[in-house]
């Protein structure tokens, strides 16, 4: 009776943990994992998520340059949100999630969009290498 428990025990855990480890690289995610920890008290002066006053003007600065300044870092803002395996596209996606948290309405950079935070990103390093 008792291993049997513990069998329904394990398959009730793997089956549970299957679809939180396919929402683990979700961008609510990333932000909770990696971004939270300043966002969300606003440590160092980090626009804090839902801060629609702080957010405002960062938005206007459009997508491209907001997500490739954030991903070379920005005084005291870490390159990459400090986690340096932490690829473009779940950087941009973390970005979407605190814009649309803080009064807009982004989406997921399509190939063209991210095309140009790549070009972006490229042309900000060689700018703070000078
Ligand atoms: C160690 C603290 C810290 C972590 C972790 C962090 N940030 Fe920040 N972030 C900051 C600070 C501080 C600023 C404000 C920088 C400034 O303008 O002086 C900032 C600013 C930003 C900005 C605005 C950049 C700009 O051009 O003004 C974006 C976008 C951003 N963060 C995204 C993220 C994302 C996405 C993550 C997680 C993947 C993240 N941050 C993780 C501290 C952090």
């Amino acid at each position: 009776m008792k291993s049997y428990t513990l069998t329904y025990l394990f398959i009730f855990v793997s089956l549970i943990s299957l679809p939180t480890s396919a929402w683990a690289s979700s961008a609510e995610n990333t932000y909770k994992t990696v971004c939270a920890v300043c966002h969300t008290a606003g440590v160092a002066g980090a626009p804090k998520l839902g801060d629609k006053t702080k957010w405002a003007p960062l938005i206007k600065e459009g997508q491209v340059q907001l997500t490739a300044h954030g991903y070379v870092g920005v005084r005291g803002m870490p390159a990459k949100g400090g986690k340096p395996d932490l690829g473009v596209q779940d950087f941009a996606a973390s970005v979407v999630y605190m814009v649309n948290q803080s009064g807009g309405s982004w989406q997921n950079p399509d190939a063209s969009t991210l095309k140009k935070i790549d070009a972006e990103i490229i042309r900000r390093q060689a700018q703070l290498r000078k």
